[in-house]
Order: C-alpha cells, then sequence, then structure tokens
C-alpha cells in the first residue's frame, strides 16, 4: 500500500490497495488504521467492492448506526443512502460544516463512504483537520473554552424543515446532546475543536466569572460560538476530494469536520456511508 500525504494539514491518498482484501487480511486493515490516525482522512479510487464488502469493511472499525432522516439500503442496514435527485433541488442540508452524528450522545467514531454515482464535475466534499483548529487558537481563546460544553441538535438541523409534530416527535427520540466545546481524542490524546453546525449553544457559559453584564452573554457567548464554528471554514486546515464512481473516503469523525460541496445542478449524486458508533466525548 503507498501513502501520499495530500495537503500539509490533513488527508492522504491510498493506492495499491484493495479494501475488500483489508476484510480478512489482519496486517493490512491494521496499516489503515494507523494511516487514518495519522492523516484524519484517506481516499481511494476505483474501489470496484460490493455492498456487503464495504459493510464489512466499516464494521471492522466498529458497530454501524442508521440514520433517523436518511434512510439505509434495505439489505445492508447501517448502509446510509446519501442520494440526490433532481426532483428534490432543495434537499439541502449536508453542505454545512460538521462531525456527523453529534447530536447523539455518542457521535461516530467515523465513518466509509462511497460513491456510486456523481455529477461530471462539482458535488466535491471538503474535510477540516480539528486537531490544527484548535492548536492554532490564540492561547486566550484557549483559556475561555477551556470548561465550556455546548448544546448539539437534530432538532435544529435535519428538524428544521420537518412540520412541527414530526419535529418534535424526532427531538422527543433524539434530545440534544451535550458535549464539552473541547473534546481529547480517545485514541491519541490530541484535544480537538469540537463545535460545528449541530451546535445550538453553550450549556455553562453564564457564569460571575465569565459574565459581567447581560451583553458578555448575550450576544458575547453567540459571537463566541460563531468565531468557534468558523475555524473549520480556515482553507489552511482542509482538504478537498473530488469524486468519481467507487472513489471512497474514509474519515476519524472524533478529528475532523467536512462539508458537501453543493454547487451541483440538480442532478444525480449518490453516496453511500457506513457509520461507524462512537464513544462518549470527554
Ligand atoms: C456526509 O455529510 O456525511 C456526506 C458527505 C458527502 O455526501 O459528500
Amino acid at each position: 500500500m503507498q501513502v501520499e500525504q495530500l495537503t500539509y494539514a490533513i488527508g492522504a491518498e491510498l493506492t495499491g490497495v484493495n479494501l475488500a482484501d483489508a476484510v480478512h487480511d489482519d496486517g493490512l486493515f491494521a496499516e489503515i488504521r494507523a494511516a487514518l490516525l495519522k492523516h484524519r482522512v484517506l481516499f481511494l479510487r476505483d474501489q470496484n467492492i460490493t455492498r456487503a464488502e464495504h459493510v464489512a469493511f466499516a464494521r471492522r472499525f466498529g458497530e454501524l448506526e442508521d440514520h433517523p432522516v436518511a434512510g439505509s439500503d434495505p439489505e445492508h442496514p447501517g448502509l446510509v443512502r446519501i442520494y440526490k435527485n433532481p426532483e428534490q433541488p432543495n434537499d439541502r442540508y449536508e453542505n454545512a460544516w460538521h462531525a456527523d452524528a453529534t447530536w447523539r450522545e455518542a457521535p461516530q467514531f467515523g465513518a466509509v463512504l462511497r460513491c456510486v454515482e456523481c455529477p461530471p464535475v462539482g458535488g466535491d466534499t471538503m474535510w477540516a483537520n480539528m486537531v490544527l483548529a484548535y492548536e492554532k487558537l490564540p492561547e486566550y481563546v484557549k483559556a475561555q473554552i477551556a470548561d465550556l460544553r455546548a448544546r448539539h441538535s437534530i432538532e435544529a438541523s435535519f428538524g428544521a424543515a420537518m412540520p412541527i409534530e414530526k419535529r418534535l416527535a424526532l427531538k422527543a427520540q433524539y434530545p440534544d446532546a451535550e458535549h464539552p466545546v473541547v473534546r481529547t481524542h480517545p485514541e491519541t490524546g490530541e484535544k480537538v475543536l469540537f463545535v460545528s453546525a449541530f451546535t445550538t449553544h453553550f450549556t455553562n457559559f453564564h457564569t460571575p466569572e465569565r459574565v459581567r453584564y447581560g451583553q458578555d452573554a448575550n450576544p458575547g457567548a453567540g459571537d463566541l460560538l460563531r468565531y468557534l464554528v468558523s475555524q473549520a471554514y480556515i482553507p489552511e486546515y482542509q482538504v478537498r476530494w473530488r469524486w468519481k464512481p467507487n472513489s471512497i473516503a474514509i474519515w476519524d469523525n472524533r478529528s475532523t469536520q467536512h462539508y458537501a460541496v453543493m454547487d451541483y445542478p440538480p442532478c444525480h449524486r449518490k453516496m453511500e456511508r457506513a457509520g461507524i458508533i462512537g464513544d462518549k466525548p470527554y
């Protein structure tokens, strides 16, 4: 297997490897896992694998989970269909910087995403290194956010366009989760900036040490959250991947965020994502 780094910040392309082999080859799988921890997102071309092989490869990292809004392949539970078609031009929910499923108590470990069909041009996906985003923060901001916690919501994102009863039912089933603003990567010990488009507000900002007058909390807390969320937008922390059918991305959802660029006219874009269950951030 050859590993070619794609930017200084994040991402590497793997060649000379077929992911179907890594289902049974422990040595190969260990090499891929180590590369994932190092580069945070891995890319492969020409992976003509079956859905069963896709699922079996992802299962080597852990159990898979379905998505409450996007459906899964009926024959392969855990393989979520992210399908866009010309009949749904307003279905735009991916194009915001996020880590997957942070509205769960235990957001995903990572995912294996395969392109089934894509526009001839456009529809790329971008990833940002959120360890670097944390590292590069000014020290006074690091001190300010060290003990902060924040709420993450499915209601305010996937639920927002639903009729109210459906939205409330979604929220009842998936109540908002609270996570540290700076999480610790459970395998590498690195600190990760962990707020995104799913984050609605800080939950413990309004203390006498932080808030002298009302303005410090409102708009002060919102301004700080917007600043933190905007760190993923910095190009120096990013990599951008152009899809072709049978291209695959594997990412560490604990240390990255991603953004599916919706710059293509209404046409088919079919992606299938095996999302791997993670653990509770600390
Ligand atoms: C996602 O947000 O997990 C999907 C990314 C993509 O469709 O490119």
